[in-house]
């Protein structure tokens, strides 16, 4: 924790100076090169602490976009210490003379906005900066924050752990749904994409792994530097990073996509037979959704016992442990949904759900398994699974409006949200209802998209069709409703 004494501009009275101590939440703050004297009246006003979502209010940040995310991180194992340099570049949205980054726990050291030191304090998960100068609305700038320490591991509002997470031959970074804050400091929420490169420093021997394509490895003095690119937009609760002990095995799909698979050796012989299934089953989501939104595909498969999700992390989605073919064919559909279309905010996660269910639903029956159509019916019906508690939960509540944070991941959000789209292939057909998935994935390529994005489209693609029942009564209602 770094404390200094000149916290408010030189030119300020100490009255002043005084008053902020006071506010200071957490005595934890830093300062900059000062400015000097008589330094110039800062133009613009603060930006935002939060992006107003409606279950993560400080999540994201107001008054600029981030458009470029460099990590520079060195993670010891031995001491499970991060040690990290992350240089953003933004886009201010209006006139600026204040903004937030969200960053849970670390410490910071220093920050410079555009080469100058800046002012920063903390409060909860927000790091404050205040630049030296004003910074214009459209303009665009660097700012760089230097952290160390022991990142933490979040728990969840529905008490599932994400963050970093240690393994017992490294660590694995989870970032769903607010995770990522946990490991560098940014605009951590869905609707700020931003392309990425991120660099892993570990000891020799171990391995880092993360989202895009590895462009280096290099290996100096007892220590190996992984650098990943990521050249399309990436919300960051889809960043990862995977250091352990890996089988690494490299090679392409049949038309050219490279595909990179890291699996814990322990888990090598568990994985084989459904990873073999890789390239088959991200040519089968080509087929039924479209271009592949990304330039490499693959898997992380960890060994993290308290982790009881997989995560569709961008480029390689994350398991923590050996994949079934169904959990690998719906995280390779969040490649589409979640992952390319992105949710505006986490109201609309059941456009990541539903859609990744109802990708596991037409792999059945594209590969003859059960239909959708049966699935459909028995989820309704109530007996699909053995537990009557379990085909009560569909309907606990409207897939597109979950009570709170703690019921984002229930099964209204999953199933009932797949039910939905299957309510449109009824009212559709087949070929329609096809090309509203493709049509969906391509209008929002690379883009956030929400609820209403979505009922309108489907509305534009089937003219003289009536969803009005669908929207009301499946989407936006309680309860169970009746099929036709
Ligand atoms: N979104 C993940 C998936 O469907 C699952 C997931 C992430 C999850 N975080 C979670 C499930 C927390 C339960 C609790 O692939
Ligand atoms: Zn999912």
């Amino acid at each position: 924790m770094s404390r200094s004494v000149r916290l408010v501009p030189s030119a300020a009275p100490a009255v002043t100076a005084a008053l902020f101590l006071a506010l200071a939440p957490t005595a934890c703050s830093g300062a900059g090169d000062g400015g000097g004297a008589g330094g110039a009246v800062v133009q613009g006003t603060p930006g935002g602490s939060g992006v107003r979502d409606p279950y993560f209010p400080k999540a994201g940040n107001g008054g600029y976009d981030v458009t470029h995310y460099d990590l520079a991180l060195a993670y010891d194992t031995g001491r499970q210490h991060l040690t990290g340099t992350a240089a953003l570049t933004a886009r201010a949205t209006q006139d600026l003379s204040a903004f937030d980054l969200d960053l849970q726990g670390l410490n910071v050291e220093q920050v410079t906005v555009e080469g100058r030191r800046a002012r920063w304090t903390r409060t909860g998960q927000e790091l404050t900066v205040r630049p030296h100068d004003g910074l214009d609305r459209g303009r665009t700038f660097r700012v760089t924050v230097r952290y160390s320490g022991a990142p933490e591991t979040i728990t969840d509002a529905d008490g599932s752990e994400e963050g970093w997470v240690r393994t017992d031959d490294g660590a694995l970074a989870l970032g769903e749904p607010t995770g990522s804050m946990t490991w560098f400091p940014g605009s951590h929420h869905p609707s700020d994409k931003a392309s990425y490169d991120i660099a892993v420093t570990v000891p020799e021997g171990l391995q880092a792994v993360s989202n895009g394509e590895l462009t280096s490895r290099r290996t100096s003095r007892g220590r190996t530097t992984f650098r990943w690119h990521t050249a399309e937009p990436m919300a960051s609760y889809v960043a990862t990073v995977a250091v352990g002990r890996y089988d690494i095995s490299r090679s392409t799909t049949r038309d050219g996509l490279p595909v990179y698979v890291a699996v814990d050796p322990r888990r090598a012989e568990a994985s084989r037979a459904v990873l073999a299934g890789l390239p088959g089953i991200t040519e089968w989501a080509r087929d039924t959704f479209g271009p592949y939104p990304f330039s490499s595909t693959g898997a992380i498969v960890d060994r993290a016992d308290d982790i009881g999700y997989a995560l569709e992390t961008q480029n390689r989605p994350v398991f923590p442990d050996a994949p079934d073919t169904e959990t690998l064919v719906h995280e390779i559909a969040h490649q589409w949904y979640g992952d390319s279309v992105t949710p505006r905010t986490w109201r609309d996660m059941w456009l990541n759900e539903g859609f990744a269910t109802y990708a596991e639903w037409l792999w059945q029956e594209d590969h003859g398994g059960d239909t959708a159509e049966e699935i459909f019916t028995a989820l309704h019906r109530g007996d699909y699974y053995d537990s009557p508690e379990y085909n009560a939960a569909v309907w606990a509540f409207p897939p597109a409006e979950p009570p709170s944070a703690a019921r984002l991941s229930d099964s209204p959000v999953y199933e009932r949200g797949a039910m939905v789209l299957h309510r449109i292939r009824q009212t559709v057909g087949d070929d329609t209802f096809r090309a509203i998935l493709r049509g969906w994935a391509a209008a929002h390529r690379h883009g956030n998209a929400d609820t209403a994005d979505f009922t309108a489209y489907v509305e534009k693609k089937a003219p003289g069709k009536d969803f009005g029942r669908i929207w009301k009564d499946w989407l936006y209602g309680d309860g169970r409703p009746d099929t036709v």
